[in-house]
């Protein structure tokens, strides 16, 4: 079935031209629909706010540092298993595994470390609700599905 689920070039990755556009033509040449795209940057606030969850985890603090650092580009993306579709190209969150076992993921071949791991992709049909909605306030999925 059509999904969508958000993805997240991050600062790390933003910061250098070639690799925003690699990353860019990732997401096309993976027969992703952009639905949406937008370019922003977060305050401290909106790093905590959306990473709340792993507000416990040891690498909060750095994630969120990390994540208000400079500019990233958001995208919706619409594809049959949209979610799932995005994670693979992700490939695994830790970078020695990415490296691994999945070396020619866009974490595998740009991922610097466990944090500054180039990408985020929802996990789910709720975080990608929820997600998409933190990014793109105005944009609302029932309409755009019935317009498809
Ligand atoms: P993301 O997919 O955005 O979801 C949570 C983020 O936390 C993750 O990518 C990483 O950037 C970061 N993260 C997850 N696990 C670790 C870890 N073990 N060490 C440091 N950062 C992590």
């Amino acid at each position: 079935v059509l999904q969508l689920t958000l993805a997240v070039i991050k600062p790390d990755a933003v910061a250098h031209p070639l690799m925003l556009q690699a990353l860019h033509q990732r997401i096309l040449d993976n027969d992703f629909v952009i639905v949406r795209r937008r370019d922003l940057a977060w305050t401290r606030e909106d790093s905590q706010r959306f990473y709340s969850e792993h507000s416990g985890r040891f690498f909060y603090q750095r994630l969120v540092e990390f994540m208000s650092s400079g500019p990233m580009r958001a995208y919706i993306l619409a594809r049959e298993d949209a979610i799932r579709h995005w994670r693979e190209l992700m490939g695994p969150t830790k970078v020695f595994r990415a490296r691994y076992t999945s070396p020619a993921s866009i974490r595998g071949q740009f991922g610097l470390t466990d944090t500054r791991n180039t990408t985020h992709g929802s996990d789910s049909v709720e975080s990608a609700q929820r997600e998409i909605d933190f990014f793109f306030p105005d944009f609302c999925a029932e309409e755009w599905m019935k317009k498809e």
